[in-house]
C-alpha cells in the first residue's frame, strides 16, 4: 500500500469538476484517506513548489494555484503514485493519453486540473505539507 498527494488545481474546482476527478480516483482503487479545500498564499504555493523555483514558469504557476481554492487529498491504494500520474495523464494535456483527466479537461500545460506527487520521497513531502497525522485516516 502506498501514498500519494493529489490537488484538484484552481481550474479544476472553478469549472465544477472536484466530483469528476474523485469519481475517477474512487472508480480505480484509490482510496481518499485525507482531504480539504484550501486557498493557497503565494508564499504557500512558492513552498510547495520550491523543487521547481529555478524554472521560468514559477512565478506564473505560484501566482495560478494561488489565484482560487483547491482541493488536496491523500489518496492510498496499491502504487497508488503510478495510479495516480496514470489516471492524470501526461503534464502536457497535448500528450496525455486519451481517458486520462487531463486530456479530457486540461486547457493548457498550467492549467492542468490536478496535481500528483511523482516520486514517494515528494509524495511524504507532500503530504507533509499539507497535513498533520490527525487529519489522515489509518
Ligand atoms: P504539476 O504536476 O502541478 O507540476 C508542476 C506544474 O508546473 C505542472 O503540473 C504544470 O501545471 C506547470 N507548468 C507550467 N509550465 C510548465 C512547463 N513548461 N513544463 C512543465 N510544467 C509546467
Amino acid at each position: 500500500m502506498e501514498r500519494t498527494l493529489s490537488i484538484i488545481k484552481p481550474d479544476g474546482v472553478a469549472r465544477g469538476l472536484i466530483g469528476e476527478v474523485i469519481k475517477r480516483f474512487e472508480d480505480n482503487n484509490l482510496k481518499i484517506v485525507a482531504m480539504k479545500m484550501i486557498y493557497m498564499t503565494k508564499a504557500q504555493a512558492q513552498g510547495f513548489y520550491a523543487v521547481h523555483k529555478e524554472r521560468p514558469f514559477f512565478d506564473s504557476l505560484t501566482d495560478f494555484m494561488s489565484s482560487g481554492p483547491v482541493v488536496v487529498l491523500i489518496l492510498k491504494g496499491e502504487n497508488a503514485i503510478a495510479k495516480n500520474r496514470e489516471l492524470m495523464g501526461a503534464t502536457n494535456y497535448k500528450e496525455a493519453a486519451e481517458g486520462t483527466i487531463r486530456r479530457d479537461f486540461a486547457t493548457e500545460i498550467e492549467k492542468n486540473i490536478v496535481h500528483g506527487s511523482d516520486s514517494p520521497g515528494s509524495a511524504d513531502f507532500e503530504i507533509g505539507y499539507f497535513f498533520n497525522s490527525f487529519e489522515i485516516i489509518c
